[in-house]
C-alpha cells in the first residue's frame, strides 16, 4: 500500500487543480467508508487527480467502489466557455498507472444523466464538476437524495478567494441548512456530514464555520509568508473544531 507521500508524488504528475491538503482529506474520507454502507461518487474527474486520492484512500480502507462521473468532453453544458476537451484516455491511463483502476468505475456522462440511473446509496460524494451556480444546484439536487444520512459531501472551490457559483450555492444551501452538521473547510473544499435533521448546536457550528471561512477569505494569502501561512492553517484547523 503506497504511503501518503507516495500517493502525493503520483498525483503531482497529474494535471489538475486539487491541492495536496484537499487530496489528503479525500483520501481520509474514502478510507473511512465502510463496505455495505454506500459507495463513493465523484462528479468531475478531469484527468484523475482527485480520483487517485479517493482510490488510494478506498484501498487503504475497505475498497469501497468509486463511481467517477465525467462526460470527458470538457463542459458540454457550457461549450462556449472551453470548447471540446477530450480527457478520457488520459484519465484511464492515469488511473491505471496509479493502480486504482480496480476500485474506480468511470461513468462517462453528465452528472444529471448518471444520477437518473443511479440506485445505490452514496456514503461519500465529491462535487467538482461545473462550478457555475445553476450547475452546482443541479448536481446537488440530483445527488443529495442519494447520499445516506451520516454520509459525507465535499464541495470543491467553495472556500478561498475565488468567487465561484459553487461557493455562493454552498454558503446559501449547505452552511444554512438543517440537513448538515460538522462543516469544515480545507483549502478550497467544504466538507460536511448529511443528517436527518441537525440540532441547534450543529446550526451554531455551521454558522461559526461559515463566518470563519468568510473572515479567512479577507486575508490575501498569496502575500503572507509561507511559515506564517502554515502556522495560520494550524490555528484555523483548531478554530474549526471549536463547538464541533
Ligand atoms: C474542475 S474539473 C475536475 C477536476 C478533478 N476533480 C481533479 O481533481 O483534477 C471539472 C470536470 O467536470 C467535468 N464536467 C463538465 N460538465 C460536467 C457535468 N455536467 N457533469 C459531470 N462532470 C462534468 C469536466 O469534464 C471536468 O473534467
Amino acid at each position: 500500500m503506497p504511503t501518503i507521500d507516495e500517493v502525493a508524488a503520483t498525483v503531482d504528475a497529474v494535471d489538475g487543480w486539487l491541492s495536496r491538503r484537499e487530496g489528503e482529506a479525500l483520501y481520509e474520507l474514502a478510507r473511512a467508508c465502510r463496505a455495505g454502507d454506500g459507495v463513493i461518487v465523484e462528479i468531475g474527474s478531469w484527468k484523475g487527480k482527485s480520483t487517485i486520492w479517493l482510490g488510494n484512500g478506498s484501498k487503504a480502507g475497505q475498497s469501497v467502489p468509486i463511481y467517477a462521473v465525467d462526460p470527458h468532453i470538457g463542459f458540454p453544458d457550457v461549450p462556449e466557455t472551453y470548447g471540446v476537451i477530450k480527457t478520457f484516455d488520459e484519465f484511464k491511463r492515469n488511473i491505471s498507472d496509479a493502480g486504482v483502476d480496480d476500485v474506480v468505475f468511470p461513468l462517462v456522462m453528465t452528472s444529471e444523466e448518471a444520477a437518473a440511473g443511479f440506485t445505490e446509496p452514496v456514503a461519500l460524494l465529491f462535487v467538482d464538476g461545473v462550478h457555475e451556480y445553476d450547475y452546482v444546484k443541479t448536481d446537488f439536487e440530483s445527488w443529495f437524495p442519494k447520499v445516506r444520512d451520516g454520509g459525507m459531501m465535499v464541495f470543491h472551490d467553495t472556500a478561498g478567494p475565488a468567487h465561484t457559483g459553487a461557493k455562493r450555492f454552498v454558503e446559501q444551501s449547505v452552511y444554512r441548512s438543517r440537513r448538515f452538521r460538522g462543516a469544515r473547510f480545507v483549502d478550497s473544499a467544504t466538507i460536511v456530514e448529511k443528517v436527518a435533521r441537525n440540532r441547534p448546536a450543529d446550526v451554531a457550528h455551521l454558522y461559526w464555520t461559515l463566518y470563519l471561512k468568510k473572515a479567512t477569505e479577507l486575508i490575501p494569502m498569496a502575500k503572507v509568508p509561507r511559515p506564517v501561512r502554515v502556522a495560520g492553517r494550524r490555528v484555523l484547523d483548531q478554530l474549526q473544531r471549536l463547538g464541533a
